[in-house]
């Protein structure tokens, strides 16, 4: 028996061979395995696996007593950081709080996040607003050497010892970084800023439940205890064997639909506090299995607004789309809609009906129409919004995806194809090291 959250594969059976679970134990087991003994490929980086029964006593006391002195300073906390040195935080702080924090939850620091782009504009803009404020920085990168964010926390820190002097700035500089390589791990212990460490065993897309995504949500207020509560318990639930096990499920559909020509996911939610949540899992899973030419691309899409935008295109545009819908079942608000009779909005038929009850009948009418419309449709359903269900969440798909990128033999956790820019970007900028690059392309270019 599994405890842990509900997967419904209902929608999607018309879709599937019969033998669509049956023929991937073997797989799943094999994939189990190699999770467990670390022996797979990129084994080596599959310490997360085991993270949330095991987590450091005494960093999570540190993690909270600095998240505690960042609370008092500050009235922004800037995290820079790109990639999966700050989606994972963002999903969570915005699942737990809403996508508004920042304007209406005032009792702790605003967050924002940067160092995810090279956009002068978008770093002028941010620069300025936090010129006049009291502010701490958590630069997040576990390399220590990745561009957007080695130039964001170059102009904040810039600004920090403007603003407060290099003693000053000090104080105010929160490092997240590998232990012992890299330029911010080296900065850092020349500075002497506070820092916490990756461990080297968990790559960026799989740090979430580390200190790289615990801290700013520390800050921002957030239980992170119970946050890895969860995570612990759907550890200990998932990595049973067994075909009524949810993630060996989900794993074994999304590789039966992938080999029935669906190469599109779609992460569907029915709430705007999961849409940074579609992007944490659009790098988890695109990250992990695009790769050797193979692999389901993940796109996100957050109903009903994405209805009137993208509706048309997944009801009749080319079928090789599925969908994977996240639902949290309490709490909702409640939002009674009561119009009087002749009330001129056209809205009689919903009187005595609450909001979240319109959005309910939303899911399921849009559940039948993409279903008729050829698109098969698995259901993900989370008991609560709380951090406790956050973190069965948040393991939930990391393991599954450790599942299904083993099931489709590749290596789930290097990133091989992200070098490809920045060699390029390297070369062009004209970077000691790239010199020989930066002449082909020139020449092969016309540039
Ligand atoms: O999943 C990954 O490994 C990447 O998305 C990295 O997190 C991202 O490239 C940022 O790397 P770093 O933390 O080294 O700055």
């Amino acid at each position: 028996m599994f405890d842990t959250l509900q997967f419904d594969v209902t929608h999607a059976l018309p879709f599937l061979p019969k033998n669509w679970l049956s023929s991937r134990l073997d797989g799943l087991t094999e994939a189990r395995n190699l999770l467990e003994q670390g022996n797979g490929l990129g084994g080596e980086f599959t310490g997360w696996v085991k993270l949330p029964a095991s987590y450091d006593q005494a960093e999570l006391q540190r993690l909270l007593q600095t998240a505690r002195i960042i609370r008092d300073q500050s009235e922004v906390l800037i995290v820079i950081g790109i990639g999966g040195s700050y989606l994972g935080a963002r999903a969570m702080l915005e699942l737990l709080t809403s996508p508004n924090y920042n304007l209406f939850y005032q009792k702790t620091p605003q967050v924002f996040f940067t160092g995810n782009t090279l956009s002068s504009d978008a770093l002028t803009e941010l620069l300025d607003y936090v010129r006049d404020k009291d502010f701490s920085v958590n630069v997040i990168s576990k390399s220590g050497d990745t561009t957007e964010s080695s130039i964001a926390f170059f102009l904040f820190r810039r600004l920090l010892e403007e603003k407060y002097g290099r003693e000053g700035a000090r104080d105010r500089i929160f490092a997240t970084t590998d232990r012992e390589s890299g330029t911010l791990r080296a900065m850092a212990n020349q500075e002497g800023y506070a820092t916490f460490s990756v461990p080297s065993s968990i790559g960026g897309r799989y740090s979430v439940l580390t200190a790289a995504g615990l801290l700013p949500l520390v800050v921002a207020g957030l239980d992170v205890q119970e946050l890895l509560a969860g995570a612990a318990e759907a550890m200990a639930d998932l990595r049973r064997p067994g075909q009524e096990n949810p993630a060996w499920q989900y794993a074994a559909a999304r590789n039966a639909l992938y080999s029935a020509g669906k190469g599109i996911e779609l992460l569907a939610c029915y709430e705007p506090y999961l849409r940074s949540f579609g992007e944490w899992w659009k790098q988890l899973f695109g990250e992990s299995e695009g790769k050797d030419g193979q692999g389901v691309f993940p796109a996100s899409v957050e109903f009903t607004t994405d209805l009137h935008s993208m509706g048309q295109y997944i009801q009749e545009g080319v079928r090789d789309l599925f969908e994977t819908v996240v639902r949290f079942t309490l709490p909702q608000s409640s939002c009674p809609l009561d119009p009087k009779p002749g009330d001129l909005s056209g809205l009689d038929f919903l009187r005595g009906k609450d909001l979240r009850f319109v959005n309910e009948q939303a899911r399921i009418g849009t559940v039948l129409a993409h279903v008729a419309g050829g698109v098969p449709n698995l259901l993900l359903t989370v008991p609560e919004r709380t951090p406790y269900w956050a973190g069965q969440l948040v393991y939930f798909f990391e393991y599954a995806c450790g599942l299904s990128g083993y099931l489709l033999g590749v290596n789930p956790f290097n990133q091989p194809g992200v070098e490809a820019y920045k060699t390029n970007m390297f070369a062009l900028l004209g970077k000691p090291g790239h010199e020989a690059r930066r002449k082909a392309l020139l020449n092969q270019n016309g540039l």
